[in-house]
């Protein structure tokens, strides 16, 4: 039906005839004249059509969105009106027939980036055919290529596992599916592929990836779906160094294919720990040029208890952030930061502001400037390298709630005062700990999940200092969000049945969920591990998309709907016989 797509349209066509297929972008009538943009997954191309044209009249009655076939001649601009900014935007078309492919009704949407995330995914057919749609959705695709590309190229093979299967434990709920066969029994959609690969490695694959979609019932957030996609690997015979390796290979590969840029290498690497600690974060974004310094040395000496108390105690820390022209901030501004911090369990936020560094306490401006003495004040403007201009925050108490809403304060302050340095800073995080403590429940949650093994072999050392032990997982950090985690698995049933133990899973428990696992452990499992990206992010991130819902052709909203098929909806009472399922409050 064409010849050519509109985006290629250029100055080379000029003079030839050309046929194109597309939709009006736009269409202005100028003094007799009409003016359209004609649009197509490439690009966009100006399209002229002058009154004396047999294609005039048809071309009066196009609309925005209208399908249409135009032929005609491509004719250089006049150089006044060349815009540089578009591949087509030194030519236009000359048409002489309009073919009405196929009319649009009014549009329900601006197709602007005004219009709401409700009607956009309503409509996302039309939201879809927007040139930043368009563009987000093909460097999805190129990343799947370039992802297929490498890792067939590197003794990968792609192996698919079931989506009707046993519940995956990674942390969030499960979505159930009843059956029909077997009364009131249900799969699970898998929230990973996890014990899947892992009993692929037991059946002798050796390197196993797969680009996996995970379903996982849990609150929904900007960097979060119900179903997302993950590029799933798994490793025989390796150990940490040999999955890192293979995984930033495959990064550094994929970056350089779909856009051209180079990746440092090696990844830089931190501890969970060191992490925390001066990013207060475990997912550090390096491109903020700030970082938390510890002072308790410099403050534990002080008659201010908020300070000398948890600088003296065990397990608490007093830490500074040092923001680079954070003294220009307001009052309110503050204010507005201090209530940000308590959402995450900070008590107080004290600040000073370096109007001169040169005159010492007397050129701050704080309130609790008054509890300080000249030998504080000089430790800790040279352990945080405070010049005048810049604001210092505190946080003290508890180290990781500290680290931690110090850790979102600097991330905020960076973004407001927009300190990120251009580029990508990627980063791997490791030496996590096993287990974190839930309050609630009272008991030891994995960190990362149950088949993650620990760094020591011994099962022993591990349940004798669970709350020490460290694990041999990683993450792999990208501009401060997390696209992808791993570990080395446990291949020894005795360290499994430990590790289920400490978990407060029972015998009877770990041998109805987890039995078949446990079992192929027992028959020459292979030392493995493995990784998986977050593939939506990794995407949202290449496409400068701040929501992988904008990665995503067809999202959920964030309560887990999809407005335009009306899912999730109710079902029909017979259906729900054929299941066996009496539900407890029908919908109206
Ligand atoms: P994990 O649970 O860390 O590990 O998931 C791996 C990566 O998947 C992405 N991710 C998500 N993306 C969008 N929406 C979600 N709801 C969501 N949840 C997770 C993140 C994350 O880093 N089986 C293990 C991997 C392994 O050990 O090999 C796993 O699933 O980018
Ligand atoms: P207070 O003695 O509670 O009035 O606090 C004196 C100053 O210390 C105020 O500026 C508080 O915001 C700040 N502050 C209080 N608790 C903390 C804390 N846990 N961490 C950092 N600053 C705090």
């Amino acid at each position: 039906m064409r010849s050519h797509l509109c985006g290629e349209v250029n100055e080379t066509l000029a003079g030839q005839t050309v046929t194109l297929c597309g939709w009006v972008d736009r269409r202005r009538d100028l003094g007799g004249l009409i003016f359209l943009g004609l649009r197509d997954l490439a690009g966009i191309v100006q399209v002229v059509i002058e009154p004396e044209s047999d294609a005039f009249a048809g071309a009066e009655r196009l609309r925005n969105e209208y399908c249409v076939r135009l032929k005609g001649t491509v004719r250089m601009r006049p150089e006044s009106q060349w815009n540089e900014d578009m591949a087509t935007g030194k030519v236009e078309l000359v048409a002489d027939e309009v073919e009405l492919l196929n009319a649009s009704a009014p549009l329900p949407l601006m197709m602007t980036e005004e219009d709401g995330e409700e009607v956009r995914l309503r409509y996302r057919y039309l939201d879809l055919r927007r040139p930043r749609m368009q563009h987000n959705m093909r460097i999805r695709a190129k990343l799947n290529q370039a992802i297929h590309k490498h890792l067939d190229g590197n003794g990968f093979y792609e192996f698919e596992t079931p989506i009707l299967t046993k519940a995956t434990p990674e942390g969030a709920r499960d979505y159930l599916v009843p059956s029909r066969v077997h009364a009131g029994q249900f799969y699970a959609l898998p929230q990973s592929p996890q014990l899947f690969k892992q009993l692929l490695m037991m059946a002798g694959m050796d390197r196993y990836y797969q680009i996996a979609r995970c379903f996982r019932d849990e609150d929904l957030r900007a960097d979060r779906q119900p179903e997302f996609t993950q590029l799933d690997m798994e490793l025989s015979f390796v150990e940490e160094p040999d999955v890192q390796a293979a995984a930033e290979g495959l990064v550094r590969a994929v970056f350089q294919d779909v856009l051209d840029v180079e990746l440092p290498q090696p990844f830089p690497r931190m501890t969970w720990h060191d992490a925390m600690e001066e990013f207060g974060s475990d997912k550090p974004d390096l491109r903020y040029p700030m970082r938390l310094h510890s002072v308790d040395e410099h403050v534990s000496h002080l008659e201010f208890k908020v300070f000398s108390g948890p600088a003296n105690e065990d397990g608490q820390r007093v830490a500074a952030l040092r923001v680079p022209g954070g003294a220009q901030f307001s009052r309110k501004q503050i204010d507005e930061y201090t209530k940000f911090i308590a959402r995450y369990g900070a008590r107080g936020l004290a600040w000073i502001k370096v109007n001169d560094v040169e005159a010492g306490i007397e050129g701050l401006q704080s309130p609790v400037a008054k509890f300080l003495d000249d030998k504080a004040w000089r430790g800790i403007a040279a352990q945080t390298g405070v010049q005048s201009g810049d604001i210092l925050l505190f946080g003290a108490g508890d180290w990781l709630q500290v680290s931690t809403f110090m850790g979102h304060l600097l991330v905020r302050c960076g973004e407001d005062l927009e300190l990120a340095v251009e580029g990508w800073a990627p980063l791997w995080v490791t030496d996590f700990p096993m287990f974190e403590w839930d309050e609630e429940s009272g008991r030891h949650m994995a960190m990362h999940h149950p088949f993650t093994a620990p760094q020591s072999d011994s099962p022993e050392d591990l349940v004798n200092n669970p709350g020490q032990a460290l694990s041999k997982g990683y993450d792999i950090v990208l501009n401060g969000a997390e696209i992808g985690g791993g570990s080395i698995r446990i291949h020894n049933p005795e360290m499994q049945a430990a590790v289920f133990k400490l978990l407060g899973i029972g015998d009877e428990e770990a041998q109805a969920k987890f039995g078949f696992l446990l079992e192929a452990l027992k028959y020459g499992c292979p030392p493995h591990g493995g990784i998986a990206f977050g593939l939506d992010r990794v995407a949202a991130l290449m496409a400068g998309e701040p929501s992988i819902r904008d990665v995503i052709a067809f999202p959920k909203t964030t309560t887990a709907q999809c407005p335009l098929t009306d899912a999730p909806s109710p079902i029909s009472d017979s259906q729900l016989d054929e299941l066996h399922i009496g539900v407890k409050t029908k919908p109206e």
